[in-house]
């Protein structure tokens, strides 16, 4: 298996995560089960904000990217770290706000805000938010002056660089949903009306150019072609952008064919973003702008684990071998959306070396149901306990209850205890909202 801080095989053989015995968090807690460590959570959001204190004078912002992993407890720890969260929706604002996380280090993105959620960023006293489109300025324009308030915003721009990763996670390449290209001339058209407008405070740029990558020239690509943006605006407009958000997207371990890095490794990627910029800074006659990342995946991905229950195990012979666990797309639908690759173990053998390679299904009634495919694993019996590593992002924040199924709750352990964030569903939780019209009753 692969070694790391959070993760441990313990003398009686079985998984540890946290100091936490896995056996014992699935006695505890029951299965399916996502289970987060609190220190590897720290640590990564330690490491991003103390790069730019030291590297970078503190002239920047780290914000957690809270789609990879939404709730109260995990708005709570980024307070308490001192950093910032994006949200996107009003869901998410909600839940950061029900957390009493302060609204202004909160910098609130999407393609296509709706007019409600706008208002509630104003309402809330968002502290930034990222416009996307010619339709979100005049609303927001409307909205902000209807209040008599200032609001603070960045444009989000495409700087047309492509990343390798997953197409569906590419954002910048020429044909994206996300953002103003610098290319077309509709980035300086949207600056020049959002300039225009009294009741927004135009501060700078956001950009992301996609998500799981690890090439760090991607990175500096992007920061090279934003400044020139930069540059360009101010000789054209005369605006200087103060602040530039270079978004998130720094890749984490899921198999062997990724680069394992140690939390502490993520400090090269800042560092080598932070000399682009104030090398093309330097370069291009430009002030040191304040600095924004958005880091989501690399915060909580590795800190996360799934517990399944495996139960049905199907050989078709010379074929294949299916071990289907009590768990599937409803709690982590990314094999079906991006054929994602994960490692596994069985956490009660967690000494076992592997001894073949199978299929690991969920309880869907969907042939693709899949944890993952050609996936290694000691002969797998009926109960035993499948951890399946790195699930920490875009797994319970993209979890549904397809078929009805109940999305698994999550606890948080620290020092070896565990507590829940995210509680277990229930079957009445299902059918709360819905509604039987009189027709029917
Ligand atoms: N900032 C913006 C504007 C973003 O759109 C994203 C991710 C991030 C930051 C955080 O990126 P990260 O550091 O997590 O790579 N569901 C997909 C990932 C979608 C990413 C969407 N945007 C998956 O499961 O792989």
């Amino acid at each position: 298996m692969n070694e790391r801080e959070t993760l441990r095989v313990n003398e009686r053989g079985h998984l540890e995560i946290g100091g936490a015995d896995c056996v014992e968090l699935a006695k505890q807690f029951g299965t399916p089960l996502y289970v987060f460590d609190e220190a590897h959570i720290r640590t990564m959001m330690r490491v991003f904000r103390d790069t730019l204190e030291e590297e970078y004078d503190g002239n920047g912002l780290v914000l957690y990217a809270s789609k990879a992993f939404s709730c109260k407890a995990i708005y709570r720890i980024a307070a308490q770290e001192g950093i910032g969260v994006d949200v996107v929706s009003g869901g998410e604002l909600y839940t950061a706000l029900c957390a009493d996380f302060p609204a202004a280090r909160i910098c609130m993105h999407g393609n296509n805000k709706l007019p409600a959620e706008l208002a509630e960023a104003l309402e809330n006293g968002v502290g930034r938010i990222v416009i996307d489109s010619f339709l979100e300025a005049d609303r927001l324009e409307e909205e902000a002056a209807r209040r008599g308030v200032v609001q603070t915003v960045l444009i989000r721009i495409n700087p047309g660089v492509e990343a390798h990763t997953h197409a569906y996670v590419q954002t910048a390449t020429p044909d994206s949903k996300f953002g103003f290209s610098i290319y077309d001339g509709s980035a300086e058209e949207i600056t020049r009306a959002v300039l225009s407008k009294p009741h927004l405070r135009l501060v700078g740029y956001h950009c992301h150019i996609g998500s799981q990558i690890f090439e760090k020239q991607s990175f500096v690509l992007a920061v090279q072609k934003n400044l020139a943006f930069l540059a360009e605006m101010k000789k054209k407009l005369g605006f200087e952008a103060r602040e530039l958000n270079l978004g998130g997207g720094f890749g984490v371990w899921y198999t062997d064919a990724d680069p394992k890095l140690r939390p502490a490794d993520y400090r090269g990627y800042l560092s080598a973003l932070i000399a682009a910029v104030k090398k093309g800074c330097a370069e291009l006659g430009l002030n040191l702008p304040f600095l924004m990342l958005e880091p989501g995946r690399s915060i909580v991905g590795e800190a996360g684990i799934t517990l399944y229950t495996v139960g049905a195990i199907k050989e078709i012979r010379g074929l294949r071998k299916y071990v289907a666990v009590d768990g599937g797309m409803f709690d982590d639908p990314r094999y079906c959306l991006y054929q994602s690759k994960y490692t596994a173990i069985l956490a009660n053998r967690a000494d076992e070396a592997p001894t073949e390679r199978v299929s690991v299904a969920g309880k869907c009634c969907e042939s693709g149901d899949l944890i993952g495919v050609d996936m290694n694993l000691p002969s797998a019996r009926a109960g035993d306990l499948l951890a399946v590593f790195t699930t920490g992002a875009y797994n319970y924040s993209m979890a549904s209850n397809y078929n009805r199924n109940l999305i698994p709750p999550a606890v948080l352990v620290k020092e070896g205890k565990a507590d829940y964030i995210v509680a277990p569903q229930s079957y009445e939780d299902l059918v709360r909202n819905d509604v039987l019209p009189k027709s029917l009753r």
